[in-house]
């Protein structure tokens, strides 16, 4: 098979430190050909790592080099204009989550996608964890019966986590409340090296279009395990026929209904391989008295860690919608949806607590807030695809 020439744009945080070392290892997939950052010391410095071209123009990578993939990284703000840009030039995406900060700016990515007929994956990783596809593997062999509710507090928020919502039940979001409350911290810079001043909780009370309901509260300080918050996630799925209570799968048995209907908790089991003196995950197993479920790590051959899976994951998305021309496993669709939750989250809050039904429609206050500040801050409004790639947008 073909191998596909991939670029990375924005080697700063995640790029640097959770792209390029996985894109490095899918060797039978991907040449990585060549590194573009604006910031020039950083093009350089990676480029010289993975010895391949480096750019600070996202103008001149296009112009100079052949390319099949893009795989975008910069910060969320410039995701659409980056986008246009490369799909504009016939080259498929992959793009970092959220797919972008406004509804208005995902469309636009999306049109140039389909306009350009390239195709267009959001790296969103969550649910593409290993121990979240052993979950999906249960859930879907039917062992906790129909998921009725979620409670997900203190895990990831935002579109991160409305993603999960939104595939852990399995429907369509119906409406949303949101409510949020800030509270002044002492400045810190948390573990991802990211500025805090204060603590900004969230709370959001999901309906789906199949009866199904979830909660779920986020902060950034808890996220980021700072100021000693966050360390006990609460994560409850609710079935008609038993629960997952974080990583514990309850069934009740038949003989157990009833009397009293007690559950029976099961912990699943991680199975390590080694691969060339490499211990990797091999498998996540539940065994029940009749029936056993397992989620088989289909990447242990590229000596991946736990961690780097869901990125090999998203990346082998693109590359094999592209090579069999089908849709990527996530896409942008389903990316644009979890952002509309999370969005239509915050204008909630915003609103005084008001319930938003899906789908929002025009843009929310708080988006054209958005594109007002985009304006001012960076001189060229949202659609100015060829000024964004030019623009350098610093690091948050
Ligand atoms: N999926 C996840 O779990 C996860 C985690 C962290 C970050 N992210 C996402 O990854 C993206 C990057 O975040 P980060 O924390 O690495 O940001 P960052 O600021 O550390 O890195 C962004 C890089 O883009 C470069 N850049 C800025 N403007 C540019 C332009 N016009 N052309 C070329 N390069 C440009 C910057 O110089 C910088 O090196 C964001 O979209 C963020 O939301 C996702």
């Amino acid at each position: 098979m073909p191998k596909l020439n991939i670029a990375l744009i924005g080697a700063g945080r995640r790029g640097a430190g959770s792209h390029l070392p996985v894109i490095s290892k899918l060797k039978d997939t991907y040449n990585l050909v060549a590194i573009c950052d604006i910031d020039e010391k950083s093009a350089i410095q990676h480029a010289e790592k993975y010895r391949v071209n480096a750019y600070t123009s996202v103008r001149d990578l296009v112009e100079k080099e052949q390319l099949d993939v893009v795989d975008i990284t910069v910060p969320g703000v410039a995701h659409h204009a980056v986008t246009c840009f490369v799909a504009n030039a016939g080259i498929s995406v992959i793009c970092e989550t959220p797919i972008a900060v406004s509804l208005p700016m995902a469309d636009l990515m999306i049109e140039t996608a389909n306009k350009n007929n390239v195709k267009l994956e959001i790296a969103e990783n969550y649910y593409r964890a290993p121990k979240e596809r052993f979950l999906s593997e249960v859930i879907n062999a039917g062992i906790i019966g129909d998921v009725s509710r979620i409670y997900r507090i203190f895990y990831e928020g935002g579109y991160h986590g409305m993603s999960m919502l939104r595939l852990r039940t399995n429907g369509n979001p119906k409406s949303i409340l949101g409510i949020s409350q800030v509270s002044p911290i002492i400045p810190i810079i948390d573990r991802m090296k990211r500025y805090h001043t204060s603590d900004k909780w969230s709370f959001g009370f999901l309906e789906f279009d199949n009866n199904s309901t979830a909660i779920m509260i986020y902060s950034n300080v808890i996220h980021a395990r700072s100021l000693g918050r966050g360390q006990n996630g609460i994560s409850q799925i609710d079935g008609s026929q038993g629960t997952i209570v974080g990583e514990e799968i309850h069934i009740v048995h038949q003989e157990n209904i009833e009397t009293g209907a007690t559950s029976t908790g099961y912990l699943p089991q991680r199975v390590m391989v080694d691969i060339n003196g490499v211990q990797v995950i091999d498998k996540i197993k539940l065994e029940l008295p009749n029936q056993q479920v397992q989620w088989d790590n289909p990447f242990k051959n590229y000596q991946l860690s736990e961690g780097q899976i869901a990125v090999a994951d998203e990346l082998l998305s693109i590359a094999n919608a592209i090579i069999q021309d089908t849709d990527p496993e996530y896409g942008a669709i389903p990316a644009r949806q979890d952002q509309e939750m999370n969005i239509g989250m915050n204008e909630s809050a915003q609103r005084n607590r008001e319930t938003i039904p899906f789908p929002i429609i025009d843009p929310t206050e708080t988006e054209t807030k958005i594109h007002e500040n985009y304006e001012r801050e960076y001189g060229h409004p949202i659609d100015d695809v060829e000024a964004g790639i030019d623009t350098f947008f610093p690091r948050r």
